[in-house]
């Protein structure tokens, strides 16, 4: 019998940089620190690999095994990353095409070419509506699910002990605002379906961490409050679930929300790890950048973000081409794109975190407000006066109807009505000028909320 894989929660290039601090005692004796002391690699703050391992994240890259050829491709994916998904080659209609027939030659490609680089795969993904192949479209009620469960077995087994992290299950949520599981042949086979997925996955590889996986459920919608629902309720049921992954797959019509952090850390908070999967985001120059350090210091904010994986290498290699998305240009030159993500990875280009203090003293706040049929999410800013806070307390009315779900980053003194949102232990303090930020998800409508920010 083999030893149960070891779950691999620490980025490889994160473990180089570590070293046992030796201590020379007064009797000439060398012993071994008590202390764990961070030494900084030779690449340390020169690749996004490097720069993300000394933040304690990975950095990824969707990989194409036809590419594994092309020498400037290559060249760019050993240098700068130290996680790979297969773009395509680890899915349904890829390694099952004829039922309990799998075929791992390309995976198996991108797996060696990963290990042998000292990176960790991401393997997506094991169960989804689209790229089946034509056997699977055609399968329905218990024989799809037994396939189902045959494969997730057969390929999580297959590569158990190599894969980072599963996307056990990719896109089971309809868009736009139902708030419901997206139709599809695998959902017709019961509701049921996605937790079997999950329970199936820990058993073929007990080592990977398992992951929910999707699209727009970057910021808080009707989306991600269903794929929260799901991730809280299987928390609550032991149903084994260990990360969800925010593709981020953005454009002018689907910008970076305004809530992207608090969207995370709510994720988070549940007791999961979360993750940016399919990172790419249209554009160019210095708007695109922008873009870029946002996304990064959003995963940065947050503790349990524990990567970034963009969605290809170079423009050229991306699913949508023509919007160069990516952080290298066709030619493999990197982007302004590219430099704003490394800087903002090595913390050297986060925005100011002070704005002009409030006159008066005290404090100040503002809200924004993301609204859908039926519910609201606010994000309060606090900014402190010109004589700092130790802490602080924002009113809120809520209008009849709204209640509170869910805080961040703040305690409510009550669901509904007239509500005094109390910072928690870590933001109270505040210097003159510095803000912070909380959020609420509520039930109702927002209406016109005003609010008064008082400071101790
Ligand atoms: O390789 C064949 C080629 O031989 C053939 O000539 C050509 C003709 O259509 O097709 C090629 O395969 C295409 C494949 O990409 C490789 O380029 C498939 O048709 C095409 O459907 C496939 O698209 C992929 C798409 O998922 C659908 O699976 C994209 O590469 C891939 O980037 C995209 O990735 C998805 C994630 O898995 C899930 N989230 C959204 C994301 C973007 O759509």
């Amino acid at each position: 019998m083999s030893n149960p894989p070891v779950r691999q929660d620490r980025p490889a290039r994160a473990r180089t940089g570590r070293r046992l601090a030796l201590v020379l005692t007064a009797t000439g004796v060398l012993v071994a620190g008590a202390t764990i002391a961070l030494a900084p690699s030779a690449s340390a703050g020169t690749t996004l690999a490097a720069s993300a391992a000394e933040r304690g994240r990975y950095f990824g890259t969707a990989v194409a095994a036809n590419k594994l050829s092309d020498a400037t491709y290559v060249g760019i994916l050993n240098r700068e990353f130290d996680m790979v998904t297969p773009e395509n080659e680890m899915k349904w209609d890829a390694t099952e095409p004829s039922q309990n027939t799998f075929t791992f030659g390309n995976a198996d490609r991108i797996v060696a070419s990963a290990q042998a680089n000292g990176q960790r795969v991401r393997g997506h993904a094991l169960a989804w509506h689209s790229q089946q192949p034509g056997w699977v479209q055609n399968l329905s009620g218990s024989a799809l699910r037994s396939a189902m469960v045959n494969h997730i077995t057969r390929v999580a087994s297959y590569y158990r002990g190599k894969i980072y992290a599963w996307d056990v299950v990719n896109e089971a949520f309809a868009d736009g605002g139902s708030g419901g599981r997206r139709d599809s042949n695998l959902q017709r086979t019961g509701n049921d379906w996605i937790e079997v997925a999950f329970r199936t996955a820990r058993a073929a590889d007990p080592g990977a961490k398992l992951c929910y996986n999707d699209y727009n459920t970057d910021g808080q919608n009707a989306k991600s409050n269903a794929v929260y629902a799901m991730v809280s309720d299987f928390k609550a049921r032991g149903v084994p679930i260990d990360c969800v992954g925010f593709q981020s797959h953005f454009n002018a019509q689907s910008p970076v929300p305004a809530d992207y952090q608090a969207n995370l850390q709510r994720f988070a908070d549940l007791g999961v790890d979360v993750q940016i999967t399919e990172l790419d985001i249209e554009g160019s120059g210095t708007a695109q950048a922008d873009n870029y350090a946002r996304v990064v210091r959003a995963c940065l904010a947050v503790s349990r973000c524990t990567g970034i994986t963009v969605w290809g290498i170079r423009d050229s290699d991306s699913w949508r081409a023509s919007g160069t998305p990516l952080l290298f240009d066709a030619a493999g030159n990197k982007k302004p794109a590219y430099t704003a993500t490394l800087n903002a990875l090595n913390g050297g280009s986060t925005p100011p975190t002070t704005t002009p203090p409030p006159a008066g003293g005290g404090c100040s706040a503002a809200v924004t407000v993301n609204a859908w049929n039926g519910g609201f999410v606010a994000t309060v800013r606090v900014t402190a006066g010109a004589g700092g806070t130790d802490g602080w307390a924002v009113g809120l009315t809520l209008p009849a109807g709204a209640a509170l779900v869910n805080t961040w980053n703040a305690t409510p003194s009550g669901p509904s009505g007239a509500v005094q949102f109390r910072n928690v232990a870590y933001n109270g303090r505040l210097t003159a000028g510095q803000t912070t930020e909380f959020g609420f998800q509520a039930n109702g409508s927002a209406g016109t909320l005003t609010p008064s920010c008082t400071a101790s």
